[in-house]
């Protein structure tokens, strides 16, 4: 009993120290490029500790170093800055308030680390009209992450594990317009998914390449005008009625998907722009109809070639813009 007792007492005293104490190391030796403007002169620096600058520069880019984890005002910035990138340098863990950067910046970029969560802390108050976290591990985004940032207009998330689409991400980002997160795997867009993005202009939505096979009826209630909305290589097997239903949309991409034809109300839609189907189970006289409805109102078909199989009358209906084909089936021929 006596030996168990002096190390519990010695864990109770070192307990506190690394619960209040954030354990964080800002490396050594870390190599930054810098450059005046778009196009001047690359300079080459090294950071000890902490990422700070002593004159205006348009860019600061970071890229295959190793910094585990970027701790409290790791970057301390009050010069002039446009773009920060930080580019595979093995980043783990993103500490709240590791970006103290007084610019407005255009855009910053973390990409290609093996990042698994953004947390409430880091971005709120980061001055930057474009926030680029593609190519990482991302899996969660806290609901807060985001929350309060005015100055944030462009999120791309592409290609991470992100299986949840929360509506929370736009509370108080008033002037976001776009969201652009392709290859995740989410399986849904909620309702009142885009009900908090900017009403000041349309908004551009790319969640192509993902796993959604449910669209909540309500999903873009409330949302302002949609100038794209991109749900191409998902698994939707029904678009509901109410997406259409008083709503502006001009550009809509449900190609690769399991449709087999769009709701009544998609009819009475201002669409401008379609891209669709290229699966053979798309209903035929759906697909008359879609023909009709795009030929009557001038809607810009994008991939035409859309085929489905009349298996009563053997033939395959080829539909394009401007003619419609039709195909004997061809059965594949037997040896
Ligand atoms: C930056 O400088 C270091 C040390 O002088 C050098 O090893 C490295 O190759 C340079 N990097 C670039 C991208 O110029
Ligand atoms: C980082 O490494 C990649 C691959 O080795 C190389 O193509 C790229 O130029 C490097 N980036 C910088 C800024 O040194
Ligand atoms: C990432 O950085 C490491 C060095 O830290 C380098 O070996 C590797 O090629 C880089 N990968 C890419 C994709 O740039
Ligand atoms: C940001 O850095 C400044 C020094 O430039 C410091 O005074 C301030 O406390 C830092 N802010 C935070 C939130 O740590
Ligand atoms: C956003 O601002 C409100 C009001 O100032 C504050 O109560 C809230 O904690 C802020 N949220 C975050 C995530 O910082
Ligand atoms: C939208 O924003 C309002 C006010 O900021 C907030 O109460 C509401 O929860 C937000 N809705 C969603 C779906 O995030
Ligand atoms: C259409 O939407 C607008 C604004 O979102 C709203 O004011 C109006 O009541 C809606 N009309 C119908 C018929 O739902
Ligand atoms: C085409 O749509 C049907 C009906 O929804 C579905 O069962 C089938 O898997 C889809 N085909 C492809 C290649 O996605
Ligand atoms: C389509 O619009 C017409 C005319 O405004 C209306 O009578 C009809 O109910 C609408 N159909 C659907 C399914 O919304
Ligand atoms: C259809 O749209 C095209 C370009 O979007 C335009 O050039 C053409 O005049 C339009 N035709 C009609 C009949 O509105």
């Amino acid at each position: 009993m006596h030996t168990l007792a002096i190390p519990a007492l010695l864990i109770s005293l070192l307990l506190p120290l690394t619960v209040f104490c954030e354990n964080c190391e800002k490396p050594y030796n870390v190599e930054i490029l810098v450059s005046d403007d778009v196009n001047g002169d690359i300079k080459n620096l090294t950071a000890q500790g902490a990422i700070t600058l002593h004159q205006d520069v348009f860019q600061v880019l970071v890229a295959n170093q190793t910094i585990k984890k970027l701790c409290q005002n790791y970057v301390i910035i009050n010069n002039e800055l446009t773009v920060l990138q930080l580019l595979n340098n093995s980043i783990e863990d993103i500490s709240p308030s590791a970006f103290n950067i007084s610019a407005t910046l255009a855009l910053l970029k973390i990409s290609e680390n093996p990042l698994n969560t953004i947390k409430k802390g880091v971005f709120n108050e980061v001055r930057t009209k474009e926030l680029d976290l593609s190519y990482n591990n991302i899996a969660v985004i806290e609901a807060d992450a985001l929350e309060n940032n005015t100055y944030l207009e462009i999120i791309k998330l592409n290609h991470n594990f992100i299986k949840e689409f929360d509506p929370n991400w736009f509370t108080k980002t008033p002037n976001v317009y776009k969201i652009s997160a392709i290859y995740n795997e989410m399986t849904k867009i909620p309702a009142y998914a885009f009900v908090n993005m900017t009403k000041s202009r349309p908004l551009k939505i790319r969640l192509s390449a993902n796993r959604i096979e449910e669209i909540d009826p309500m999903a873009l209630e409330g949302a302002g005008i949609i100038d794209m909305l991109k749900l191409g290589g998902n698994r939707i097997r029904e678009l509901p009625g109410q997406l259409f239903v008083n709503k502006t949309i001009k550009s809509l991409q449900v190609d690769t998907n399991k449709l087999q034809c769009f709701p009544e109300e998609f009819f009475n839609s201002t669409l401008t722009e379609l891209t669709f189907e290229d699966n053979t189970s798309f209903d035929c006289a759906c697909l008359i109809r879609v023909k009709n409805f795009v030929e009557d109102r001038n809607v810009t078909v994008v991939y035409p070639a859309i085929i489905c199989e009349d298996k009563s009358k053997g033939v395959q209906i080829v539909f394009n813009k401007d003619k419609t084909f039709k195909i004997p089936i061809i059965k594949p021929s037997t040896v």
